[in-house]
């Protein structure tokens, strides 16, 4: 079984792109509202997510109740009709993280997004969430690559990322940048909390 199927067991689903059929790992918005809820003690009630892509979690997260948005730097070019709308709406945007204000939700996810910036524009990108509640981060670290080859696989993913980096170097780039962080290592995510005292 490739890697990513036993990393991200709770959800995947297929989507097509210019250069053909994908695969996509994610994780379900209702684990990310779970570790919510066990943090603040309450359900969240906005979403963002951080690279959208197609639209999937943006739908799941509304369908949870919550008042769901995204951005994407890449438009897409296939989308299911259902998913049309949240595009047209403008609940989901084309541009880039670092082209918008600071983002106001109590969870923002970011699947694989990190890893497309630089080391020197990371904390710009962090400095966006700093009026978020929780962010909720999953991509490839240096252990992961490790893991994979051992099982066999070379990880690629829908676009070309350039930051593989340890475990710990993501933990000390949130601290750095002024958030508590944990690895929620049932859900293989970093959930991320601004401590205010920066
Ligand atoms: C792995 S996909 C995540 C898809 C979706 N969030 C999910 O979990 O199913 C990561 C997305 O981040 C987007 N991305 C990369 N750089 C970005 C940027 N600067 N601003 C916004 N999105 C970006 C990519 O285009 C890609 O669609």
């Amino acid at each position: 079984m490739h890697y990513y199927y036993q990393k991200y067991p709770y959800l995947n689903y297929s989507y097509r792109d210019t250069d053909g059929p994908w695969t996509m790992f994610s994780i379900p918005p209702k684990m990310l509202v779970t570790e919510f809820v066990n943090k603040f003690g309450q359900k969240p009630k906005t979403f963002f997510d951080c690279g959208a892509a197609i639209g999937v979690i943006v739908m799941m997260a509304q369908k949870l109740g919550m008042d769901a948005r995204g951005i994407d730097i890449k438009n897409y070019p296939y989308k299911s009709s259902n998913l049309e709308e949240l595009f047209t709406s403008g609940k989901i945007q084309i541009k880039s993280i670092l082209d918008c204000e600071p983002i106001v939700a109590d969870i923002v996810f970011c699947n694989g997004t990190l890893t497309y910036f630089s080391e020197t524009e990371l904390p710009n990108v962090l400095a966006k969430f700093r009026n978020s509640k929780m962010i909720c981060a999953i991509h490839n670290t240096t252990e992961d690559i490790a893991a994979a080859a051992a099982n066999g696989d070379i990880l690629t993913t829908c676009n070309k990322t350039r930051l593989i980096k340890p475990q710990n170097w993501w933990i000390n780039t949130f601290t750095k940048n002024g958030f508590n962080v944990k690895y929620a290592e049932h859900i293989r995510c970093f959930c991320a909390v601004p401590n205010h005292s920066k």
